[in-house]
C-alpha cells in the first residue's frame, strides 16, 4: 500500500507555518508504507513540482541507473525529501525550512519503520546523523539514529561533476541493498 503523506499526516502538515508551506510548491514523499528502505533528499526541484514526485528529473535519473545497477528497485523503496516545497530558483533550503519540515520528515520514517535511512546529499545526512561535517566526511560510514540504520551518502545531482562521487554513491548503495537484503 502506498503511504498517502496527505492523509497520514494531515496533523503535522497542520503545523507548517503557512508562509513556508506553498502548496503549489509541494511534493510529498512517494512509495509503499512498508518499504525497507527510505531515501532523504534536499528538497523538490521544477520537474518533481510539475509531476508531484520526488526525484524524476535529472539527479532522479542518475538515483534510477544506481539503483537499477545495485539491484534495488525503486518501485519498492519510499523516497521522500527534508524539505517538501521546492525553494525558489533551487536554493539551500534554510535552518527554519528544514526545521518546520523536521516533525513531517520523522513521522514519515517512524511510520515507515525501515530497515535502513538513506540520506542524500549533505543537507539531508546532516539532519539525519546530526552531524555538522562535509559531505565527503559523512559518507562511507554506518550510523544509528533513534534506532534506525543510516548510510548517508552523496546527492545524486552532485555525480553530474565528479566522477570519483558517483563512484562512491554507487559503493554506498551496494552497502544499503546488502542491509535491505
Ligand atoms: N533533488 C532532491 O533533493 N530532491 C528531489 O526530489 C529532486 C532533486
Amino acid at each position: 500500500m502506498p503511504l498517502d503523506i496527505r492523509e497520514r499526516f494531515e496533523a503535522e502538515l497542520a503545523e507548517i507555518p503557512d508562509d513556508l508551506f506553498d502548496r503549489e510548491r509541494f511534493v510529498g514523499g512517494v512509495g509503499p508504507a512498508d518499504a525497507d528502505v527510505v531515501f532523504v533528499g534536499e528538497a523538490p526541484g521544477a520537474n518533481e513540482v510539475e509531476q508531484g514526485e520526488p526525484f524524476v528529473g535529472n539527479a532522479g535519473r542518475v538515483l534510477d541507473s544506481l539503483l537499477e545497477d545495485v539491484g534495488i528497485e525503486r518501485k519498492q523503496v519510499y523516497i521522500t525529501n527534508l524539505v517538501k516545497v521546492r525553494p525558489p530558483e533551487n536554493r539551500d533550503p534554510t535552518s527554519d525550512e528544514i526545521e518546520a519540515w523536521r516533525p513531517v520528515l520523522w513521522a514519515e520514517i517512524e511510520a515507515i519503520d525501515p530497515a535502513v535511512v538513506v540520506p542524500l546529499g549533505a543537507f539531508a545526512s546532516r539532519e539525519v546523523v546530526e552531524r555538522d561535517a562535509p559531505i565527503s566526511d559523512l559518507r562511507g560510514e554506518t550510523y544509528e539514529r533513534d534506532g534506525y540504520v543510516v548510510v548517508p551518502t552523496y546527492h545524486p545531482a552532485a555525480t553530474f561533476y565528479d566522477d570519483s562521487v558517483k563512484a562512491g554513491l554507487q559503493e554506498d548503495l551496494e552497502r544499503v541493498a546488502e542491509m535491505a537484503g
